[in-house]
């Protein structure tokens, strides 16, 4: 049996790299990994490769940057001559991103069956890119993989039959498990203060650690400086850290907002292990990222994610996770109330146990 994985964004490679590790145990499969190019620069695509221990791509496809439609059509229109010529038995996209939708609908004409790994996610916000991705996906694929229940429950509603929809857990906390204690020893969170030159004002009462991407936080001139000024203001109780993404880096050059005199530390994205130790010594995680909501709920780690909804329902009902929204006033009592000792405790959800690739194998091999 040929199986073609597809990757080609940041949280696609940490979901991919156990799949892969795990099919490679079983006899009889062989494993191509076709790299869309989505992501490019090297703290964003190379270093994940070298961290996460997953050869190199067979195959990039170079796709780079675009508007939605252009970028998801050229990865059809690049990704279709090498499904040609590969001919896999079997495609498998993760996630929710442009690669993922684009890969599943050639797929599709091709009549390459195709299983989605994280399958039936819903925000019911179809404002998000997302989200789109998401239903396309999962309406296309043969086989679904789900994290968590919620995600059986949207599947079977939207008229998924149950025996091609399987409960396996989080293939994104395996890599978590998998890695926790080498990110701790290789990046403990002094080194890593260390480098970004951060000792002192970070170790010595804790840190804030932020991400966010998602175009409708940083998309719009007005919300991003409301976002950016008031974590200036959280700034003056609790350091934040603040790896950008390059779509915020882009759409913060525009602002001209000071922050050099504050505690606030723009730096680059960094690479897996360094965030992973970051999210594990940080007091609590700021985020729009799908992902880091996740890992913090395993961590343990209080998560205050500025939207309005999220397609990760048990990071809030049963993790750590708290949806503030857009009112940064919320964002900012929810900061002071963790810091009061108030932070929201939380339980790992079922099946986030590292062994989530592990079952996929089990029910693929
Ligand atoms: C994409 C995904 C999003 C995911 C995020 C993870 C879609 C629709 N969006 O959003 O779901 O949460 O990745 O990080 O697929 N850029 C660079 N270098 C890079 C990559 C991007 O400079 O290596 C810049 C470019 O200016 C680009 C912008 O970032 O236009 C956005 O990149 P894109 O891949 O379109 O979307 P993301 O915002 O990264
Ligand atoms: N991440 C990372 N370095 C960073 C920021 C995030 O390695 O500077 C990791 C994070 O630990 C998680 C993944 O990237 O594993 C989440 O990806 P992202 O936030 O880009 O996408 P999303 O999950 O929102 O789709």
């Amino acid at each position: 049996m040929k199986i073609m994985h597809v990757a080609g964004a940041r949280p696609n490679f940490m979901k991919v790299a156990p799949v892969m590790a795990a099919l490679g145990k079983k006899n009889g499969i062989r494993q191509v990994l076709l790299h869309t190019g989505q992501h490019y620069d090297a703290n964003m695509s190379e270093i994940f490769f070298r961290q996460l221990g997953l050869p190199n791509p067979d195959i990039n496809l170079e796709v780079g940057s675009g508007s939605h439609a252009t970028q998801t059509a050229q990865i059809m229109t690049k990704i279709e001559a090498f499904l040609c010529e590969k001919k896999p038995d079997l495609v498998l996209v993760y996630g929710d991103v442009n690669s993922t939708v684009a890969a599943a609908l050639v797929c599709a004409k091709l009549l390459i069956p195709v299983a989605h790994v994280e399958a039936g996610l819903r925000s019911f916000d179809r404002a998000m890119p997302e989200e789109i991705n998401r239903i396309v996906t999962d309406q296309l694929a043969e086989m679904l993989f789900t994290p968590s229940i919620d995600g059986d429950e949207n599947l079977l509603r939207e008229g998924k039959r149950a025996n091609q929809v399987h409960f396996v857990g989080n293939v994104m906390i395996d890599t978590l498990v998998r890695l926790k204690k080498k990110a701790n020893a290789l990046h403990s969170p002094q080194q890593v203060a260390e480098k970004y030159n951060l000792l002192g004002s970070l170790l010595s009462k804790g840190y804030g650690l932020v991400t966010l991407h998602r175009p409708s936080n940083v998309d719009d001139p007005i919300m991003l400086t409301r976002i950016i000024e008031t974590l200036l203001e959280l700034s003056k109780d609790l350091p934040m850290l603040f790896p950008i993404h390059p779509r915020t880096l882009h759409r913060l050059k525009g602002l001209g907002i000071q922050t050099d005199d504050a505690r606030l530390f723009l730096i680059d994205p960094v690479g897996y292990l360094e965030f992973l130790s970051l999210q594990q010594g940080a007091s609590l995680v700021i985020t729009d990222s799908g992902g880091i909501q996740e890992e913090s709920t395993y961590l343990g780690i209080p998560c205050l994610t500025v939207r309005e909804n999220t397609e990760r329902p048990v990071t809030v009902t049963v993790g750590t996770n708290v949806l503030v929204g857009q009112d940064l006033m919320r964002l900012k009592s929810a900061v002071f109330s963790i810091l009061n000792g108030g932070a929201k405790q939380g339980t790992i959800p079922p099946l986030w146990d590292g062994l989530a690739s592990k079952r996929i194998a089990n029910i693929m091999g």
